[in-house]
């Protein structure tokens, strides 16, 4: 059901040192930082040839991204996006498996303008896990 992985997200303590990093210690293709309100996150891309890598900053009162780094300081990786063909159809059967969907289990529209759903990370492995509809 799954389809190639989307990306890489990890949250940040600092968004320019990071950006910074990727940019010129590990010449990538470092995009400028994008503010996503709905999310909580100000985010930079990083296009890798095979995948992504999204930098992880909180945006507002009350970010998920805030909680995550007050529990692990210098940042980690925050969640796997793996492309799904139909959400809502991967989903139901999800759900069917006994795998929880976070949230009201309809889908947001995510950081690339497509429908996402986020999984619970204590049903795959101890990793959060979003899945967009491409
Ligand atoms: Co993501």
């Amino acid at each position: 059901m799954i389809g190639r992985l989307n990306h890489v997200a990890i949250a940040v303590p600092d968004l320019d040192a990071a950006s910074a990093q990727y940019r010129t210690m590990l010449g990538a293709n470092v995009g400028a930082p994008q503010d996503e309100p709905d999310h909580g996150v100000t985010v930079v891309f990083i296009e890798l040839p095979n995948t992504k890598i999204e930098l992880l900053f909180p945006l507002g009162e009350g970010s998920p991204i805030q909680g995550f780094l007050d529990k692990n300081p210098s940042g980690g990786i925050h969640h796997i996006c793996y492309e799904v063909e139909d959400i809502l159809s991967a989903r139901d059967h999800l759900q069917s498996e006994g795998a929880r969907v976070l949230g009201s289990g309809e889908p947001k529209i995510g950081a690339h303008g497509k429908p996402v759903l986020f999984l619970h990370p204590k049903d795959f492995q101890g990793t959060l896990v979003e899945l967009e509809q491409v």
